[in-house]
């Protein structure tokens, strides 16, 4: 019996999959809210692992409540030998996101409560996983140009340590509360590709360690979390503000798409970009890299007044590649830093989906042959 005729909603856009009271994107306000807060309230007060305590359990932890998720944040920081031996052996050829993805899978495969489905265990994979991640990406980014690993120091917030473990330096004040900041605003966004992959993967019943890799894999597509790192290489092509239109206007000739702009539910101003345009600006000056950002302006610009009609602006994706590099990031540990941030987010929908699960299973609607087709053998086709 064929399919009766239904409507497919590609990539889909517009379904709603799940509820959720971790965090919401009204994209036509262009307002963003983690358990009620608006985005901008937590970037000027909060700090990223208030955030994330706030986006597992929902609520802003008083002080005890904080001084206890930190310390168990720190009884697991530290990475085992392999671990890094690991890194050291495969960070110098592949790309930071694919070593990334590498390092969670086999942290999961060392540890037996990957064989669990008790939401304790998924709790506890999935802080495990978040207070390692400082030093995984950390590692990487030194491993990557040969640098040996440093210890995290549980002296150091979550964004000073990711910071710490990749100079070996202590940042100073200001180095931290913009990584902060840039943590706050990626640690979670909704239903987005990387989040839905986790839920996908944590609604079989598969252990947190599966769905974090399942996460990373698809954040590293230049769709999705892809995109700053391409962003920065686009604004370097550009190179000066005087060459944004003629660029872009050849690249939209090509249908070529403009990294770090459009967004499948903004369609107004992404309010973390707003942010990161802030930082981008203070940073690049500081640093004499005015240019870069005068050029970004100038191709924001451009792009508002050709798209700007369609709904396409500027993303989180557009602005944080230039902060990053000023903070001296290569442009391949972009992406792991967003994974960094986004943890939070993916743990959070994760734990929260499998308190009241239901498997994903939708429908492809069929177009093939209707058949049945009689078999020919190999010697007759
Ligand atoms: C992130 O979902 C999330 O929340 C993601 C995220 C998060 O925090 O998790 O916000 C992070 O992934 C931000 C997005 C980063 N990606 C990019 O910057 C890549 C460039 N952007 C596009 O590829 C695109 O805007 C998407 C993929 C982000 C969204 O695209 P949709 O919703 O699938 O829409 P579409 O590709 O069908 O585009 C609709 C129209 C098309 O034109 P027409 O065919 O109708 O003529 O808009 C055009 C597109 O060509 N368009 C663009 C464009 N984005 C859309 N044209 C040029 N440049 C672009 N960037």
């Amino acid at each position: 019996m064929m399919q009766a005729d239904t409507e497919v909603h590609k990539g889909l856009e517009g379904v709603i999959v799940t509820e959720s009271s971790v965090g919401f994107v009204d994209g036509q306000a262009g307002r963003l809210v983690y358990r009620g807060y608006n985005i901008e309230t937590l970037a000027d007060n909060s700090n990223y692992e208030e955030v994330a305590y706030l986006l597992l359990y929902g609520h802003l932890p008083n002080a005890k409540e904080f001084e206890n998720f930190r310390a168990r944040l720190r009884t697991t920081m530290d990475l085992n030998a392999d671990v890094v031996a690991l890194i050291k052996s495969i960070a110098p050829k592949a790309h930071p996101m694919s070593v990334l993805r590498t390092v969670v899978s086999f942290i999961g495969a060392q540890d037996q409560k990957s064989n669990s489905t008790d939401l304790r265990d998924q709790e506890e994979m999935s802080l495990k996983l978040m207070s390692k991640l400082p030093a995984i990406v950390g590692t990487i980014s030194r491993a990557s140009k040969g640098q040996d690993a440093i210890k995290p120091d549980p002296e150091l917030s979550y964004a000073a340590n990711f910071l710490y473990c990749s100079t070996g330096k202590r940042p100073d004040k200001e180095h931290e509360k913009i990584m902060d900041t840039c943590l706050i605003l990626h640690a979670d966004h909704g239903s987005n590709a990387s989040t839905f992959s986790a839920l996908v993967t944590i609604s079989t019943l598969a252990d947190m360690y599966s769905a974090v890799t399942s996460a990373i894999s698809t954040l590293k597509g230049p769709l999705h979390g892809g995109a700053n790192e391409l962003a920065l290489e686009t604004i370097k092509k550009v190179a000066k503000p005087e060459n944004a239109e003629h660029v872009l206007s050849e690249m939209l000739a090509k249908k070529e798409k403009i990294m770090g702009f459009g967004h499948r539910v903004y369609k107004v101003y992404d309010p973390r970009a707003r942010i990161l345009k802030k930082y981008a600006e203070s940073v690049t000056r500081r640093n004499g890299k005015e240019d870069l950002f005068r050029t970004a302006e100038q191709m924001e610009k451009v792009m508002i007044s050709k798209l700007g009609e369609k709904g396409i602006f500027p993303n989180v994706d557009f602005y944080s590649g230039m902060v990053y590099d000023s903070l001296g990031f290569d442009s391949r540990m972009f992406t792991p830093i967003f994974a960094l941030a986004r943890i939070a987010g993916w743990t959070a929908r994760s734990l929260e989906y499998i308190r009241d699960n239901k498997l994903f299973r939708p429908k492809a609607k069929y177009i093939g042959e209707a058949g049945p087709k009689e078999y020919v053998g190999i010697q007759k086709r």
